[in-house]
């Protein structure tokens, strides 16, 4: 999976090109690529330090080797648009408004309880949203949902997608 989502693709001209970028769990940094490209700064945080490696460098870009559960994110740290893509942890959801400016753009996509149901992954439930769950948990913590599918197929798999604004 080297190819950038589409949900990521299509919530593009909504950012701006002198955007801050935070790519939460950006693993081999496939999102990083268009952001880059077109002028954002882009930090990719993932706990493992060989696929940040992956990523070609670029003046814009920080890699950080970072256990984002263990350790959370830095209470300073605020970005304009903050990237969690096949990665999901509610506990550290919670928080992702206070990382983000008044406005910001968080997106978001992850497995949907049906592809647990109909393709056996993950293994885990609580790596999946059931229906509905993903639009009202981050209402509850202060995001206005501007776009969201639920349970949708994409490339075989079954998702939710959210795309919000810290209100
Ligand atoms: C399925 S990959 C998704 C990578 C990327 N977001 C994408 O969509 O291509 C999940 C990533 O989450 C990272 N990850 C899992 N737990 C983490 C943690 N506690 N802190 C930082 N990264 C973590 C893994 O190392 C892995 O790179």
């Amino acid at each position: 999976m080297s190819q950038p989502s589409p949900w990521l693709l299509q919530h593009l001209e909504q950012i701006h090109a002198d955007a801050e970028v935070l790519d939460l769990a950006s693993g081999c940094g496939r999102h990083c690529q268009p952001l880059l490209a077109k002028g954002c700064r882009v930090w990719a945080v993932d706990r493992d330090m060989h696929a940040l490696q992956g990523i070609a460098p670029c003046q814009r870009l920080r890699r950080w080797v970072w256990d984002v559960e263990t350790a959370g994110l830095p209470e300073a740290l605020q970005v304009d648009v903050l990237l969690a893509f096949n990665y999901l942890h509610r506990g550290l959801f919670a928080t992702l408004g206070r990382h983000l400016h008044r406005g910001g753009l968080l997106l978001h996509e992850t497995f949907h309880i049906r592809n647990r149901q109909e393709n056996g992954r993950p293994r885990r439930e609580h790596f999946c949203w059931q229906q509905g769950e993903a639009e009202r948990f981050f209402r509850q913590c202060g995001f206005r949902i501007v776009a969201s599918e639920d349970g949708v197929a994409s490339a075989g798999r079954w998702l939710t997608r959210i795309a919000a604004v810290r209100e």
